[in-house]
């Protein structure tokens, strides 16, 4: 055997367990007693700590071109980060760019991210043209594994919008070839409308980003493309969930019996949008906005009863340069926040630790459920003997106080900036090699490798995950 990890509390989805793994060769090959297993060249001692699954973030934009600013990580000090935070897959996007197709996105991305990235990634396709060339393409990209798209309900001015005539065709040909539509669900209609009457009257400050786009207006999208997938017969994925009505909405879909998923994000599990009224408010501009504390408590419930399937940070890693791009009127900041490696800790302090949801859930939503959803389990996501050897020990002693300082990526300030965290990642193993240490990278450049992703028809016929 390559490595041991002995003495450690470990965690599945429904069950805790104090067993030791034996790895070789990237993958887990042992699960029992050290005594039993072959002899190994090192062992490590996680007495008094849990080892969790190996965290799958869904939802990463690393390096990505937005709103006029490209985001300050690359592929290598993005993943880096996500892997000293306890992240050992990134699921980043495919964006077409304008007058190409989504296939050439893919491309150029598996070009930026092949030979960087320190741990393994997946891609989602995200199509902002329904051209007949690109629609034409989609059964080819979920055959070449990448099953997942993302359509943007809003960003008209931006030219990213797919509006619903283009949705329909898009969401049954992805469901005719066994791939998994979702999108990002706000009214465009709505905030175009409440944005003119703002800017018409002066309003420009970053509080009116959230006061332009109020939860309703994300409620009526999400119950929207819901229907539009109840009408396809088709399962359906919503990104980033901020709002209370869209946990009730999604409730009573998964209640149906529907194929249905969703995500919210650290951000929204924290972060208040009275964050905006802040002298430094623009920078916490994403979109959908930050919002009230009862959304957040919903949220968490969401996430404790079985609602809300992932967390996702929806890493956007825009410095305070790019932010200030926007600093005379709110639509003008680069929408996104960084803090991917800050998406397991936060999920185990402000969760676990807080007694929101068990250590068991936490798995599920860092790691376990992304990867069944999305199409990686069980190579990805799971502690069981064949998949890889991706792993996170936690210690829930240790006491840490949010700082940049030591990103990998360099951005110049955290959302999260100054929050306390009570137990964090103390190690990361992908594939059986330590590459994070008491949050210091020690892995190698080039080590990670594109997973390519197939969703089971479990996933796509009824809630399983
Ligand atoms: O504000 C956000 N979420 N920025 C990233 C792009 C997107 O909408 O996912
Ligand atoms: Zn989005």
């Amino acid at each position: 055997m390559d490595l041991i990890v002995k003495n450690g509390r470990v965690v599945w989805p429904d069950v805790t367990l104090e067993v030791d793994l034996a790895i070789d060769d990237g993958k887990i090959a042992g699960i029992g007693h050290a005594g039993a297993f072959p002899k190994a060249d090192r062992f490590i001692d996680a007495a008094g700590k849990f080892v969790v699954p190996g965290g799958v973030d869904p939802h990463t934009h690393i390096h990505a071109p937005f709103m006029g600013a490209t985001a300050k990580d690359d592929f290598d000090t993005g993943t880096m980060a996500a892997a000293i935070g306890g992240t050992t897959t990134v699921i980043d996007f495919a964006f077409q760019q304008k007058g190409k197709l989504p296939m050439d996105a893919i491309e150029a991305r598996r070009k930026e991210a092949d030979g960087k990235v320190v741990i393994d990634y997946a891609l989602h396709s995200n199509l902002v043209a329904a051209s007949d060339e690109a629609i034409a393409q989609i059964p080819r990209i979920i055959a070449d594994g990448i099953p997942s798209f993302k359509f943007f309900m809003v960003y008209r001015k931006e030219e990213l919008m797919i509006d619903d005539g283009n949705l329909i065709p898009l969401i049954e040909v992805i469901n005719n070839n066994g791939g998994l539509a979702g999108c990002h669900t706000e009214n465009v209609a709505i905030i175009e409308h409440l944005q003119a009457e703002a800017i018409r009257k002066g309003n420009r400050s970053p509080i009116y980003h959230a006061l332009t786009r109020p939860p309703l207006n994300e409620a009526e999208a999400l119950n929207r493309a819901l229907f539009i997938s109840k009408y396809l017969g088709a399962a359906f994925y919503d990104y980033h969930l901020s709002v209370k009505e869209g946990v009730d909405l999604v409730r009573e879909a998964r209640r149906e019996g529907r194929p249905v998923y969703c995500e919210t994000t650290t951000h929204y599990l924290t972060l208040t949008e009275d964050m905006l009224k802040r002298p430094d408010g623009l920078n916490f501009i994403c979109s959908p906005p930050l919002r009230s504390r009862e959304h957040i408590e919903a949220l968490w419930q969401g996430l404790a009863d079985g609602t809300i399937s992932a967390v996702a940070s929806d890493q956007a890693a825009f410095t305070l340069e790019h932010k200030r791009m926007g600093k005379d009127s709110f639509d003008k900041v680069p929408n996104g926040l960084p803090g991917m490696e800050f998406r397991v800790p936060i999920l185990f302090s402000e969760g676990v630790q807080k007694g929101r949801i068990s250590i068991n859930r936490m798995a599920a939503v860092t790691s376990t459920n992304v990867a069944k959803i999305f199409g990686l389990y069980p190579k990805k996501g799971a502690i069981q003997v064949g998949s890889d050897a991706d792993l996170v020990i936690i210690d829930p002693k240790a006491e840490k106080k949010i700082t940049i300082d030591d990103c990998p990526y360099k951005i110049d300030w955290s959302p999260f900036d100054g929050m306390k965290l009570q137990g964090s990642p103390v190690m990361t193993i992908s594939k059986g090699k330590v590459v994070a240490e008491n949050g210091k990278f020690v892995g190698k450049a080039g080590a990670g490798e594109f997973v390519k992703a197939k969703i089971s028809e479990e996933i796509l016929k009824r809630p399983a995950a």
